[in-house]
């Protein structure tokens, strides 16, 4: 078996982080496959190695901490059907959609506070200039929409507080960034917005729903919880630094 099979290049993590980033594909891993991987991508000049594993496979688990893996997150996926959707939160939040070129330093704000949990945060390899442009850039490329259909957002006192970015794909409605300005949370702005979302994805006859949290973001698992979603799927998501390179 080749190590070539397992993993997947990933040409545009590469291009914003400026290094070689690769994705290994199964899920469950021995130890001496694992190496067998990691040491031919050092080789090949691959800086930065994702793992998405499952957690329930001890011998994978096993084989990422034998190889130096980071565990930076345990990424969520939570899912809901439609079918049988009831709002959540209280009717006195109205969503906007937001236009195209709505890009303002309160969303560079919100970028920062929504990607606290993130697995760039949490592995101290990254600058933290790196995770925030990395979050700020995913939030000005929602907001011209190259990589979401739709930006609601809340305002207060012609504010935004709080935002949902939507996407529509094939029959299953995504939520991409969601969060609500830290001053305006325990309000029930997060399940409106959840809730307008929802009312989104209905309009366009879509059948399920998908949104990817961190297990660690309690605050935003109990929200999708409280709004009638259940977990999809966990996968034990390591970092591997080619121990070859110096610090990012
Ligand atoms: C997650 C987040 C959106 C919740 O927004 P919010 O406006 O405070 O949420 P709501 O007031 O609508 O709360 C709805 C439910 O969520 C849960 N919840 C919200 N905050 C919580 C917290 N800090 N701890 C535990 N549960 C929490 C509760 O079940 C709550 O229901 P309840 O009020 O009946 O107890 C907010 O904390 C946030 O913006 N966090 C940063 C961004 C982020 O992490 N986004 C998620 C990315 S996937």
């Amino acid at each position: 078996m080749t190590p070539d099979r397992y993993v997947v290049p990933l040409p545009w993590d590469s291009d914003f982080l400026g290094f070689e980033v690769a994705r290994l594909v199964p899920q469950r891993l021995g130890s001496s496959e694992l190496a067998m991987c990691l040491t031919q991508l050092w080789k090949d000049g691959t800086r930065l190695v994702y793992w998405g594993s499952d957690p329930g496979d001890v011998e994978s688990q096993t084989a990422a901490t034998a190889n130096q893996g980071l565990l930076v997150d345990k990424k969520t996926v939570f899912v809901r059907e439609l079918h049988g959707f009831v709002p959540c939160a209280p009717e006195r939040y109205a969503t906007h959609s937001l236009p195209e070129d709505g890009w303002s330093d309160v969303l560079a704000r919100l970028a920062l506070q929504i990607g606290q949990y993130s697995r760039f945060h949490l592995d101290n390899h990254f600058s933290p200039e790196t995770w925030q442009r990395l979050y700020c850039t995913w939030m000005q490329n929602s907001i011209n929409r190259a990589i979401a259909d739709d930006v609601l957002v809340i305002r207060d006192s012609g504010l935004i507080v709080a935002l949902v970015t939507v996407r529509a794909k094939e029959r299953t409605g995504e939520i991409g960034l969601l969060g609500v300005h830290e001053s305006h949370r325990g309000a029930g702005l997060g399940r409106a917005l959840v809730d307008a979302a929802m009312r989104w994805f209905l309009d366009r006859r879509l059948s399920s729903v998908r949104v990817v949290t961190q297990d660690a973001n309690r605050p935003a698992c109990k929200l999708y919880e409280a709004c009638g979603f259940v977990v999809d799927s966990v996968e034990n998501y390591y970092h591997f630094w080619n121990p070859l390179n110096d610090p990012v």
